[in-house]
């Protein structure tokens, strides 16, 4: 595998996860952080992933942090932006790499929203502008939504699929720069489904959990709705669909049930209760208990590739 110089720009909650993933594929990784703080909390995050994945501490050596784009960036061959989801800010980032790196080094943006037509809209070499969405905690969830845009050249895609592949990633192809990608707009169909539920008294937020963890979400891991689709047969699924379509939720926007909780400033977890009600001490289990499923995920993926 050839090895990179690689540039993140942000190292924040996806950018050290970035940084980190790329590192144990063996390339050298320069990040910039512009706050302080966060640029020196920066080896020991990474060294809590070490710890949880059981990995080589010495990788992390492979990171470097700076305070200036242009030394985290030289002769970079890739540069993974993971900097705050405002556009003014990304598209003064993407001007100022321009200027920085090599006409051919890919550009890619992890923003969660933003098309990256709009990010690399006044950039003189637009085809090596990319999206590469990946998901939190990017260390551990496989998956990278890699967003090419109406600019973005086949052999810029073919080069950042590739990358991610070796990195030990799933890139999947997202033909189109449409908001929310695939990943999330599933994930928000589900959620808008779910919302309407327990606004209309049906069942409970918490039932919609169990739901969900002991029903399909069981078997999700292994068998996409897709393949779920044809392993039933499409006439069933079509014949579940012509009942239950004209009854499922479609309030234009945001339900007002979403709308007066977040008014009301319950806001989830952080506020001790959202759409479910949080004691002390119930959300730090439920984020250990997400941390440690990922990590046992992310273990037994490595070794099956060893
Ligand atoms: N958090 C998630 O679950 C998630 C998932 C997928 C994608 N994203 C996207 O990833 C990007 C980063 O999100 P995050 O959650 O890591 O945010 P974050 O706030 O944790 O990290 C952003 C970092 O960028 C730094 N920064 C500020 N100005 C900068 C500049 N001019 N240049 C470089 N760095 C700068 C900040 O100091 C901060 O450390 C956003 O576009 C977000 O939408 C987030």
């Amino acid at each position: 595998m050839h090895k990179h110089k690689i540039g993140v720009i942000g190292g924040g909650l996806m950018g050290h996860g970035i940084a980190y993933l790329l590192a144990v594929a063996g390339h050298e990784v320069g990040v910039f952080e512009p706050d302080a703080e966060t640029s020196a909390s920066l080896p020991k995050r990474l060294q809590a992933i070490a710890d949880l994945l059981g990995d080589d501490a010495a990788l992390v050596q492979r990171i470097a942090a700076h305070e200036q784009m242009a030394a985290a960036v030289h002769g970079a061959s890739f540069v993974f932006e993971a900097a705050p989801e405002k556009l003014p800010l990304k598209q003064r980032i993407f001007a100022d790499l321009e200027g920085l790196v090599a006409p051919e080094t890919i550009l890619a943006s992890n923003s969660s929203a933003i098309p990256t037509t709009e990010i690399g809209r006044d950039l003189k070499h637009r085809e090596r502008v990319i999206g590469t969405h990946f998901w939190n905690p990017p260390h551990l969830v496989p998956l990278v939504e890699v967003i090419q845009n109406e600019r973005t050249s086949a052999a810029v895609l073919r080069a950042t699929m590739d990358l991610l592949r070796e990195a030990g990633k799933v890139p999947v192809h997202v033909r189109r720069d449409v908001p929310g990608f695939v990943g999330n707009r599933l994930q928000h169909a589900m959620k808008r489904e779910a919302i309407a539920l327990v606004a209309a008294g049906v069942c409970d937020a918490e039932t919609v959990d169990t739901v969900v963890k002991e029903g399909f979400g069981a078997r999700t891991a292994v068998l996409g709705p897709m393949e779920q689709s044809d392993l039933v047969g499409l006439n069933l699924t079509l014949d579940i669909a012509e009942v239950l379509y004209g009854s499922l939720d479609n309030t234009p926007g945001p339900h007002p049930f979403l709308r007066e909780k977040v008014k009301a400033g319950k806001l989830g977890m952080k506020t001790g209760e959202g759409l479910r009600a949080w004691a002390p001490g119930e959300a730090d289990a439920v984020r250990a208990r997400l941390s440690r499923f990922l990590a046992e995920q992310a273990k037994a993926r490595k070794k099956s590739l060893d």
